[in-house]
């Protein structure tokens, strides 16, 4: 399989193999990108969503996920720091992300990434459980 690592170009239609990963992945998927928005892929393979804040130098990622069959590769650690360094050539510095304490596969991706826990946001899911607000600063 070829992993070429790229850059949705705006405006273009999200990818169908996305929005099944998405759905596969969180239960629903999102659809077409809103203009602040931007994705890096590993075609067919991996996906990584973010919100851009370019006046405030900052980014916050929506959602990143792996097909089930290629976890604990590597390829989540490599998407992660492709849209670390692609965002702050941009200027985007300050990144910001929610995640669920329950999951351990993507703390640990995290942390390894530099993230830090900077805040907590009480039954922010639906089923109640809180969200661990993560910082990462270039
Ligand atoms: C979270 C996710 C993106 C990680 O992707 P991945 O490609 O499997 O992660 P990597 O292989 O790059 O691993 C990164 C680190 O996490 C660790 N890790 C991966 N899977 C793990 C697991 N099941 N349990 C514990 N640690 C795990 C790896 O060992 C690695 O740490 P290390 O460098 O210390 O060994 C993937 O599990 C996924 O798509 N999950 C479903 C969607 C999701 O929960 N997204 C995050 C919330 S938005």
């Amino acid at each position: 399989m070829k992993l070429e690592m790229g850059r949705l170009e705006d405006g273009a239609p999200l990818p169908e193999w996305v929005a099944a990963l998405d759905r596969a992945a969180f239960g629903d998927a999102w659809q077409s990108l809103a203009p602040h928005e931007a994705l890096w892929a590993i075609p067919e393979v991996a996906f990584a969503r973010w919100s851009r804040v370019p006046a405030a130098g900052e980014a916050e990622l929506l959602r990143i996920a792996v097909a089930p069959e290629a976890r604990g590769q590597g390829l989540g650690r490599v998407l992660l720091e492709v849209c670390q360094r692609e965002l702050a050539a941009e200027g985007l510095v300050r990144l910001f992300l929610e995640v669920r304490p329950s999951n351990a596969p993507a703390l640990r991706l995290y942390q390894r990434c530099g993230w830090e826990p900077c805040g907590l946001r009480p039954r922010y899911y639906s089923n109640g459980e809180d969200a661990l607000v993560f910082v990462r600063t270039s």
